[in-house]
């Protein structure tokens, strides 16, 4: 089943006896997003996805309009994984408590806002994403009610700031994180790889290489410089290797165990 609007997943979340296993995405789906909805199978009795190109996380309104929109293959993998229920909410349902367009321009009225993690390492570089982030997955959170909500390990700062969220305002959801899946070179699987170059595809192996057998992360961030990365940064924390690099127009990031 698809539904666009909240009171028709909260009534069939009514409806619903067994557990619900939920995968928040922002579609053009890959075989990243399958693994989550594979676990989520697995784990729940029924199983929703959401898509939804937030537009509040994107600090760059380029990269915004640019983000790859493939609804069509979207459902058929979501057919073929076996979910229950497609949510395809609108931005004017979804922030229905902005005025004057809000979601379209950035300025939403009720947010949530992380005062310390969220400001390193990527809410450096992109002011305002995790509050964007947060806020929607909240939202979501609140509407479809899950038991157990599945995040890749591949957004590693993002999946943090949602268990934290989680915790503080004591949700009633189980944060699970997901493995990053790779390309067979290592890239580590993303929406935005479609839009790197054929060359740019070939380098992209690189950063994750660079993250794994670098001896430190400053090491790591110039071995990136020289084979043509633009380093945004790479820093060790909490036993992983957090990085985020440019390649031309597309901004990578990724993160290894260390
Ligand atoms: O990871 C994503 O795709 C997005 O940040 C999320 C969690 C769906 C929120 O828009």
């Amino acid at each position: 089943m698809n539904a666009s609007k909240a009171s028709e997943i909260k009534n069939w979340r009514r409806e619903q006896n067994g557990s619900v296993g939920f995968v928040p995405t922002m579609g053009a789906l890959h075989e990243g997003h399958a693994e989550l909805l594979r676990r989520a199978r697995k784990e729940n009795d029924r199983v929703v996805l959401s898509i939804f190109v937030n537009p509040t996380q994107f600090n760059d309104p380029k990269d915004l309009e640019k983000y790859p929109r493939t609804l069509d293959s979207d459902l058929s993998l979501a057919r073929r994984e076996g979910v229950d229920l497609v949510w395809t909410p609108s931005r004017d349902e979804l922030y229905h408590d902005s005025v004057g367009g809000g979601a379209a321009t950035g300025v939403f009225n009720f947010r949530v806002c992380e005062e310390k993690l969220s400001s390193r390492f990527c809410g450096a570089f992109r002011p305002g994403h995790f509050i964007g982030v947060l806020t929607v997955v909240m939202k979501l959170l609140q509407v479809v009610k899950p038991a157990r909500a599945y995040f890749g390990e591949k957004d590693y700062q993002q999946l943090l700031l949602v268990k934290q969220m989680a915790a503080a305002f004591f949700l009633e959801v189980e944060i699970i994180p997901v493995p990053t899946v790779r390309e067979s070179d290592g890239l580590a699987m993303s929406s935005r790889n479609v839009r790197l170059t054929a060359e740019e595809r070939k380098q992209a192996a690189f950063l994750v290489r660079a993250l794994r057998e670098s001896n430190t992360a400053a090491e790591a961030a110039v071995r990136l410089g020289e084979a043509g990365f633009r380093v945004d940064y790479v820093e060790d924390f909490e036993g992983r290797r957090l990085a985020a690099a440019w390649l031309g127009e597309v901004r990578l990031i990724d993160n290894v165990k260390i």
